[in-house]
Order: C-alpha cells, then sequence, then structure tokens
C-alpha cells in the first residue's frame, strides 16, 4: 500500500510559522514520525511540499504516470490554497483516489475566509485542529478503509 502526503504553502515553516498556532515541531519531523507509523502498517509513504500551486497539481498529475499508479490514496493539506484553488481540486478529481483533508489547526475557529474549503465535499474525510495527529489518523483511516476494500 501507497498514500501520498501532500502539503501546502508555508507547511514547510512549521515549528517557526506561528507556534502557537501550527506547532512546535518542524514537517520534517512530522514526516519522519508518519513514516515510521506507516512502516508499523506496511504502508509506504511519499512526501511531497511546495509553495507553488503548479507544483502540487504536477505532482498529482505523475499519478497517471505508470511507475504512479501503486499510490493508492492521498493525504492532502492544501494549506492556503484550500480556501483558493479550484485548479488543485480538479487536479484532485482528475487523478480520482480516495483521498483525507488535514488542518492542523481548527479551521472553523479562526477567520471568516478559512471556513471555506474547495476539498472538504469531495473528500473521503475531513480531519481539522488535532494538530500533527490529524495526519496519523488521516493514515490509519486510509489504510484501514484500503485493507476492506
Ligand atoms: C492550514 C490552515 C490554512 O487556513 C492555512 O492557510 C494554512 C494551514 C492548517 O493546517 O491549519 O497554511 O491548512
Amino acid at each position: 500500500m501507497k498514500i501520498l502526503l501532500l502539503n501546502g504553502p508555508n507547511l514547510n515553516l512549521l515549528g517557526k510559522r506561528e507556534p502557537e498556532i501550527y506547532g512546535k515541531r518542524s514537517l520534517q519531523d512530522i514526516i519522519d514520525d508518519l513514516v515510521l507509523v506507516g512502516q508499523s502498517l506496511s504502508c509506504e509513504i511519499e512526501h511531497f511540499q511546495s509553495n507553488s500551486e503548479a507544483a502540487l497539481i504536477d505532482k498529482l498529475h505523475t499519478l497517471f504516470a505508470v511507475d504512479n499508479k501503486r499510490v493508492d490514496a492521498i493525504i492532502i493539506n492544501p494549506a492556503a490554497f484550500t480556501h483558493t484553488s479550484i485548479a488543485l481540486r480538479d487536479a484532485i478529481l482528475a487523478v480520482n483516489k480516495p483521498f483525507i483533508e488535514v488542518h492542523l489547526s481548527n479551521v472553523h475557529a479562526r477567520e471568516a475566509f478559512r471556513h471555506q474549503s474547495f476539498f472538504s465535499d469531495i473528500a473521503q474525510g475531513v480531519i481539522v485542529g488535532l494538530g500533527e495527529q490529524g495526519y496519523e489518523y488521516a493514515l490509519r483511516s486510509l489504510v484501514s478503509s484500503l485493507s476492506r476494500d
């Protein structure tokens, strides 16, 4: 089983960026822990972070390539693109894989512009406000739903 984990803009600054909202751990720390959880579940994780909408879309397009057909599902934190990007929504629809949308912070308890998501209505599930644990819950949920298929 293989999961593609996508993180959007500014998440490369985790640990330094507004730590009272996003926590003190770096993205690399979070990914390292998640890869270990993945190993315990016999699940490979491929991670990609970009500040560029185009790069995230291009990464999704690689799933059409023969060697990427192995990706079974996606975990995505689109960050600010959550609230703006129809193009990223269309790309994730195009690749037609189950995905879970994760946000570290509780976007619904924040500014009104963060309440709107272009992903939630097409996601298998949405996890908000649980910090980095949200990624682990998403991973466990996808692995268990894929194992049932
Ligand atoms: C975020 C919430 C978004 O509103 C924000 O733009 C982010 C991070 C989160 O994980 O809480 O960059 O996706």
